[in-house]
This record gives C-alpha cells, structure tokens and sequence, in this order.
C-alpha cells in the first residue's frame, strides 16, 4: 500500500540577520508536525528555506562590502546550523537564489503575464522600506506610519507590474469565510474586512529600483518584486516550471502552510489569487500562530525580531538546558493564533515543572523502582485491579485526543492532553504507593502489575512526544527496556505491549532540575551581551529606531499657534562650562542680530570643541531666564535618543539670524 502524501511548509526567512527564537518556533512546530505525521505512516515532505532577495539584502550586503550572494551565503549557513542543532527533519530545503527556483518564477511571472492577470501601470504610494511592503492609506497606523513595524513611510513612484486581484476576489472570501482553510478561523472576518470588502487592490509584483531579484524575463529593467518570487517556492521547491525535481504531482497541494500573524495577508490572500490564476489546487490549510514577544523596557509586549535587536540566541538556551527543553517550551506556551511572552522566567519553571518534576521523575522513578525491587527485571507475577482502569483509559484517551489536536495544528492542545497522562501517572504512583507494596513479600505480584502498567504508559507517553522532542526519547525507551517494534504508532492503542519480563536499564538524569534564581540571573547577562551584540550590527539607524520609544504626540496646534515660535539659524562662537553644573554648557551665539548668550543642558553630550563653528536651530523670542544665575536668551534645538541628547546641526550655507519656518 502507498502512503499517502502529507506536505508541510515553514516560510522562507529573510537571511537579513541571524535566526532566532521566533524563527525556531514556526520551524520547530512544523516539524513536529511532520514527525507525527511520518510517525502516523505518511510520506512527508517538509519543506523550509530562505527568502534570499529584496532591497534590504541589497543594502545590507553593500554595508558590509560583499555580493549579496555573499552576504546571504553566511546567514543560510547559520540557518542550516541552527535547524541541525534543533533536529529539524526538513525533507528539503530551497533558497530563492537556486538556479531552479529562478528559472520557474520567470515563467511563472511570464504565464500570468501571457493570461492577462500581470500588467505594466504605474505605482505611486506610500513605502516601508524595512518591511519592503507598499501601504495603501487607509492601511498606515494611526500615525500614518508603517502598520506592520510603526517606522515612518516614504512616497514612492515608479514604474512597475501589477497583479490583478479583483478577478479573484469572490473565491477568496468563500475560501476565508467558508472552508477550514484558515487557521483560527476567527482571522477569516477581519481580513475580509479589511482588505476584500474595500475592493481588492491590485498587487505590485516588479520594482525597478533594486536590481538584486530575479529579472523579468521579458522586461529586464525590473526585478520580481517579494511575493511572487517569495511565495512560489511552495511549488518550484517540488518541480513546478522546472526540471530540479519531479514530485508536484504528488505532494501538491499543501497539506499546512504555516506562517506567523505578519504575513498572514499575503498567504490568505494574494497566495490564493497566484493559485488560481495560474490554474492550480489550493492549498488545504494556513496555520497562523502569533508572535514570541519580549518585555520592552516600558513594560509592554514587543515582537521579537531581528530588525527590533531584542532576539534570543537559541544556541544559547540550547546549550543550557537542551535542544529538547526549547523545543518543549516554545511549543508548550504558543497557542495558534495568539502571542506569548518570552520570558527566562516562564521557560525555566515550565522546564522545572513539566520536565524535570513532571514527566522526568515519573521516567527516573518507575525504572528506580523496577531496579530495586525486582533487580531491572519483572517478574511474571501480575495482580490487576480496577484502580488500574483509570490510569489505562486516561493515557489510552491521550492518543486520540492529540491525534485529533494535531490535525487541527493545536501544537499546545496536543502537549497539553500528553501533559495530563503525564500527571495521572504521577497520580497513579500516590494512589498504589510502590514503596509500601516493595515492603509486602505476598504484593509482589501487586508491585509487578503496577510497575509493568507504569513501564506501558510512559511507553505510550514516550512514543506520542517523540515527534516533540526527538533527542530526548530514545533513552527513555532504552530506560524502560523498550524495543524499536514497542514504539510504533500502531502499538499505541493498547496497553500490553512491552514484554512481561521486562527489563529497565537506568540511566542519565532525563532534565535536571534548574535552579531558578541562578539560572535566571546568569541568562539575563548573557541574554543582554548577546543582545547588545547583535545591536551593534545593525545600522545607526535601525539601532536608534529599535531601542526609541516613540512619545505620544501632544495636542493638535494650528499653524497661527506654531508662528509664534520664531526658530531662528545662529552660529555657536564659543562654549563653556557653567560653573557647579556637570550638565549646563553656556553658549556664545551668532543670531544674526548682534549676538545672545544661551545656557543650554547638553553638557554630557558635547564638549565645547565639538561645537563651535557649527550652526543650529535656535528659539529666539523666548523670555530670557536665569539658569544657575546665568543669563540665558532662548534655546537651541535638540532630540533626545536613545544615545542621550543630540543637537539639531544646520547646513552651513543657511545664514545667521535666517528664519526657520
Ligand atoms: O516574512 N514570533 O520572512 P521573515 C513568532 N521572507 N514567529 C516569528 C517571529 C516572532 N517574534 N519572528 C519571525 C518573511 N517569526 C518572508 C516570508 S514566505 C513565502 C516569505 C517567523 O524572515 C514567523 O513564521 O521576516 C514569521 O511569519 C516569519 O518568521 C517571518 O520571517
Ligand atoms: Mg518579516
């Protein structure tokens, strides 16, 4: 008999910065997904990759002095490294730089071209760079900014190719509203809302700005611009419009497309349209999960991304704990749909309480049992009793119920019902108290059975979170004396299966217990050289705009009120201290009108060499006050940053006393 197909997807990554958590737990989910799906008998393929072109690699690369190829040679490598630490079991992986993968977006662009669904107009909007997305605005946030990362956005025109949408736009509302295709459904309504109920606007697909994209193989002043090159991998990464590989047929369409909540819209929307226009089957499910956030200094929920500096290192948290104990806890504390906080806190007293304390003493406990009172083997002596049942039936109902959470891509649900076996095992050992038994030369039998059904139900325990956490149970099976054929997926049906004589071997501690308050002391310092390390890789500007936190804007004023402000040009003569204050600088000006003197507080940004001769922004009718008994005529204009305070220079060419308006 064939196995049935079963094809599974991560997003591509844009190897713009160095992999993180974030990326890990799209990763690390479909991963276990697809470990419980070849464990369930299906021939999987798994795909994930990176997303290799676009401006931003463009730029990035020509900072560092290399080709973008380059520069994206180095990310992929720690991509690759970090999925082989985490034991990603990706069947294959794409990078959109492959020849291959170049070779079918061109033909793709050119089918849809030659249907009629691509056309050349013109683009003009607003653009975020960062995030390489044109914004309508009605989309911008309500500071007219970038809805996705809140950074301002540019107008931008230029020639450019456009993929008709509207033609598509019914299907897709019955797709969202009317199939299981999205996941949390809840979703389906707003992006209607949003986005097909306005009228679906027609998608930019070329740019001619950048030349670091796959060019238009009919027009090659412009490049393929992100989401056709990007969302196609899907299908060139199994041979479609291409030779590289031949298992479209087979494993098209995807079975789950998982991505996070920021690109949710392309995946619900123009990925449909892309399929439908180029005649294929759609995709089967989305699954969108939220993002891992991180506690910002003012308090509230951040998305931990590379362009924001706040990443946590996952070598860094592997080394400490294990590859396994990440694994587990990523998975553990993401529900589809919603964002969860990362905190060292969280992840450590999870690992202390469902690890070390939850499954990996009822793993140490049974076999230390097995040891001591039966020297490793059990004996064939049985006595059942209906205590048992409970304990049977809870970890027997463990298997259906996260078969069922798995279909839907409830990874926590899953982990959940597995944790509740987990539990009622701990719970079986108090109820039957082994060491009690252990004492009673006429319990042996007793003890047997209890040990025996214990041995069973942390096979059936082992085997449903191998998919979870790979590296871990293959000694808890050598532990409990389990056999390859015991943990089959078809054996889990029942109690009964490891060998009446069973023999345990004890072995290493399973997840250590942590110490809380250490731990958690030491990972913050490391957390923060790491994140200051990676700070410092980005531009000046990045960095500024990651650590800034952005003040609320005051009350509107109407530009009568803001002519009162007369903002002047002057040149700064001379500086210098003012006497018992670290912070004041008393300034010597050139207004233009006979020169003034200014006391202003940048003391601990500047010293006075650095400031004569400049020119600056000057508020020149404010009323002169006294400060630390000098005289002080107006102000100069500055910004506070996250470097400290930064003063407005002004170009030279500007006259002294000229009027800023
Ligand atoms: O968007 N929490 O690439 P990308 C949870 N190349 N998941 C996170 C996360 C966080 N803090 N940060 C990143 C792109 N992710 C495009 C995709 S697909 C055809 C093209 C994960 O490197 C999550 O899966 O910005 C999110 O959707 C993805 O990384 C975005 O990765
Ligand atoms: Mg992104």
């Amino acid at each position: 008999m064939s196995k049935k197909p079963f094809y599974i997807t991560t997003p591509i990554y844009y190897p713009s910065g160095n992999p993180h958590i974030g990326h890990s737990y799209t990763t690390v989910a479909c991963d276990s997904i697809a470990r419980f799906k070849r464990m369930q008998g299906y021939d999987v393929m798994f795909l994930t990759g990176t997303d290799e072109h676009g401006l931003k690699i463009e730029q990035k690369a020509a900072e560092q002095g290399v080709t973008p190829k380059e520069y994206v040679d180095v990310i992929v490598d720690k991509f690759k490294n970090l999925w082989q630490y985490m034991n990603i079991s990706y069947d294959r992986y794409i990078r959109t730089t492959d020849d291959y993968h170049v070779e079918s977006v061109q033909k793709i662009f050119k089918a849809l071209y030659d249907k009629g669904y691509i056309y050349k107009g013109e683009y003009s909007g607003k653009y975020c760079t960062p995030c390489e997305s044109f914004w309508t605005d009605s989309q911008l946030d309500e500071n007219g900014c970038c809805p996705e990362c809140h950074r301002p956005v540019k107008f931008a025109k230029e020639e450019a190719y456009f993929f008709k949408m509207s033609p598509f736009a019914e299907r897709i509302e019955k797709l969202l509203l009317e199939t299981d295709y999205l996941r949390p459904k809840t979703r389906a309504i707003e992006l209607v809302n949003n986005f097909i109920k306005p009228g679906l606007e027609d998608l930019c697909v070329s740019r001619t700005t950048f030349k670091w994209g796959v060019p238009v193989s009919f027009d090659d002043k412009h490049v393929v611009y992100v989401w056709i090159d990007a969302l196609s991998n899907y299908i060139t990464a199994l041979g479609y419009m291409n030779d590289k590989y031949d298992d479209f047929e087979k494993y098209w369409s995807a079975d789950v497309h998982m991505v996070a909540k920021d690109i949710m819209r392309f995946h619900a929307i123009i990925w449909p349209a892309m399929l439908m226009a180029l005649d294929l089957p759609l995709p089967k499910h989305l699954a969108v999960h939220g993002y891992i956030t991180m506690q910002s200094k003012g308090g509230e929920s951040v998305k931990m991304s590379k362009s924001l500096g706040n990443v946590v290192d996952p070598f860094v948290l592997g080394e400490r704990y294990g590859c396994d104990a990440i694994r587990y806890h990523i998975l553990r504390e993401m529900a589809l749909g919603a964002d969860s906080l990362f905190s060292n806190e969280i992840m450590i007293n999870r690992i202390n309480s469902d690890l070390a304390n939850g499954f990996g003493n009822l793993v140490s406990r049974t076999v230390a049992m097995a040891d001591k009172y039966f020297g490793g083997t059990l004996p064939s002596d049985r006595q059942a009793d209906a205590l048992d049942e409970d304990f049977k039936s809870v970890v027997l109902g463990a298997v259906s119920a996260v078969e069922a959470a798995m279909d839907e891509t409830k990874i926590k649900q899953a982990l959940e019902e597995i944790f509740k076996a987990v539990d009622r095992a701990n719970k079986y050992i108090d109820e039957t108290e082994p060491w009690k038994l252990g004492k009673d030369e006429s319990a042996k039998g007793r003890l047997a059975t209890v040990l025996y059904n214990l041995l069973d139900g942390i096979r059936i325990i082992s085997t449903l979170l191998s998919p979870f956490m790979p590296a871990t149970m293959p000694e808890v099976w050598k532990q409990i004396g389990a056999a390859e054929a015991d943990v089959a997926y078809d054996k889990l049906s029942v109690f009964g299966v490891l060998p009446e004589n069973v023999t345990v071997c004890k072995g290493a501690i399973l997840f250590p217990r942590i110490d809380v308050d250490k731990e958690i002391e030491e990972l913050n310092s490391i957390i923060q050289k790491n994140m200051e390390a990676a700070q410092s890789s980005l531009s000046a500007e990045e960095k500024g705009e990651a650590a800034m936190e952005i003040p609320e804007l005051a009350e509107e004023i109407s530009i009568d009120d803001f002519a009162k402000v007369e903002l002047r040009c002057a040149k700064i003569l001379s500086a210098e201290k003012v006497k018992k204050s670290d912070k004041l600088l008393c300034l010597q000006l050139d207004d233009g009108m006979g020169g003034r003197q200014v006391v202003s507080g940048i003391a601990e940004y500047y010293t006075p060499e650095e400031l004569v001769g400049k020119k600056i922004q000057l508020v020149a009718n404010l009323k002169p006050v006294k400060l630390r008994g000098v005289e002080s005529c107006g102000m100069i204009c500055a910004s506070d940053t996250p470097d400290g305070v930064k003063v407005l220079f002004l170009d030279d060419s500007i006259p002294c006393g000229a009027k800023i308006r």
